[in-house]
């Protein structure tokens, strides 16, 4: 592997921040990521594994060094009348994983079509969108151990998935690096249109056949009206989580806010909305200094150019003051702050 020095990362965050990485490298298989991490000169560096950069703010320069996940390639493993594993390097882009599953004619993806970044982060946050979350279609995956380079799999139940919520995130944080992962995907796919979006968006482009490639359609339509690109407006998507919250707590903030949208998630609990607890606060559209609020979505910051990731987490933390406030509810953050 060949490591560079002080290298800058703002092309390699879809936040655009300027961070450098003391070391950075890029590995491309299993075996070149265990090499290095038996190497001595590496062994008590801090190490950060990067994917497409889209789920991340850089608030410091990395002192460690940054580990770019290249392993590609993408393998139907069987099949039968109703399902298809098919097996996809953690290096390879979600998105175009996608595609390759709705060409084969594999159902179970189509409503996380266009999600940005890499399939091996995929499960670090059981990525979700439009009332589909990876964990419904997830078999297995393959993981390195970053202390002794073991390579262990991790089913389902031993990833402990929940709302953008992994082991990976939380117990085993910075413990492993996904190598692989593994989809049972459907051949006689049940469509998931309960997201009300999707049905007036399949009307509205004259859709009249449902199928994967339909909805993978609609919802990259959806996607591309209402959330910035990162190609024009640095952002890293939602950057809160929608909080869940008890029944009861919510039932008190309706007599006084009765326009507060909510869904329930299981007994007793609901979901509220962030983008419009941000709004009702008056973020929506502001801009402070170089970074702001995006002006279509309340969930998303923007760094309009040349704003520091401290920029955008004191304002994070400016958004978070004034929903505990007026609401008393707690946001929690969803990007990954380094
Ligand atoms: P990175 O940002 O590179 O990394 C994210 C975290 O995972 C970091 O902690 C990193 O160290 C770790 N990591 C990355 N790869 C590995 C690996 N192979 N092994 C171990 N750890 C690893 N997310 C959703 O869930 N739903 C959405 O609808 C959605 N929409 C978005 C829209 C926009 C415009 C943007 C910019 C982001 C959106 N996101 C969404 C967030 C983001 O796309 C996902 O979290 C995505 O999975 C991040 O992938 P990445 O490769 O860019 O990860
Ligand atoms: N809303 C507002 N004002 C806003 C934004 C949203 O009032 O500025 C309210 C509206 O009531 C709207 C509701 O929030 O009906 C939901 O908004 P939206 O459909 O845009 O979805 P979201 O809850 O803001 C979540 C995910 C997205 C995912 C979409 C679609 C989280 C944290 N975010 O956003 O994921 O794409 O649903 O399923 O769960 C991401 O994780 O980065 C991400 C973009």
């Amino acid at each position: 592997m060949d490591i560079q020095r002080d290298v800058s990362l703002k092309g390699l965050n879809t936040f655009g921040i300027d961070a450098k990485a003391s070391y950075f490298g890029e590995f491309h298989s299993v075996a070149e990521l265990q090499n290095l991490i038996s190497n001595p000169d590496f062994k008590s560096l801090e190490k950060l594994i990067l994917g497409g950069g889209s789920n991340l703010l850089f608030t410091r320069d990395f002192e460690g060094i940054v580990l770019r996940n290249r392993i590609l390639g993408k393998e139907i493993l069987e099949q039968n009348e109703d399902f298809a594993y098919v097996r996809a390097g953690a290096g390879e882009i979600w998105h175009e994983f996608v595609l390759f599953c709705i060409e084969n004619g594999f159902g179970g993806l189509e409503n996380l079509s266009l999600i940005p970044g890499t399939v091996g982060a995929a499960p670090m946050q059981n990525i979700g969108a439009y009332g589909v979350e990876i964990k419904d279609s997830f078999a297995y995956l393959e993981a390195v151990n970053i202390n002794d380079g073991k390579i262990q799999t991790f089913d389902k139940d031993a990833c402990h998935f929940g709302y953008r919520e992994s082991v990976f995130k939380k117990e085993l944080k910075g413990q492993f690096i996904i190598t692989c992962v593994v989809f049972r995907l459907s051949k006689k796919p049940a469509f998931n249109t309960s997201y009300g979006a999707i049905k007036t968006t399949l009307d509205e482009m004259g859709i009249k056949e449902l199928g994967i490639k339909a909805i993978s359609d609609a919802v990259c339509h959806i996607r591309r009206s209402k959330l910035p690109n990162p190609a024009e407006i640095g952002n890293a998507g939602s950057f809160f989580k929608n909080p869940e919250i008890p029944e009861i707590q919510y039932n008190i903030l309706k007599e006084k806010f009765t326009e507060i949208p909510c869904y329930k998630t299981s007994p007793g609990m609901v979901k509220v909305p962030a983008g419009w607890l941000n709004e009702q606060c008056g973020w929506k559209g502001k801009v402070v200094g170089q970074t702001g609020v995006h002006k279509n979505q309340a969930l998303v910051l923007v760094n309009y150019g040349n704003a520091t990731g401290a920029e955008v987490k004191k304002l994070s933390e400016d958004i978070r003051h004034s929903v505990k406030e007026k609401f008393g509810i707690e946001l929690e953050t969803e990007v990954n702050i380094i």
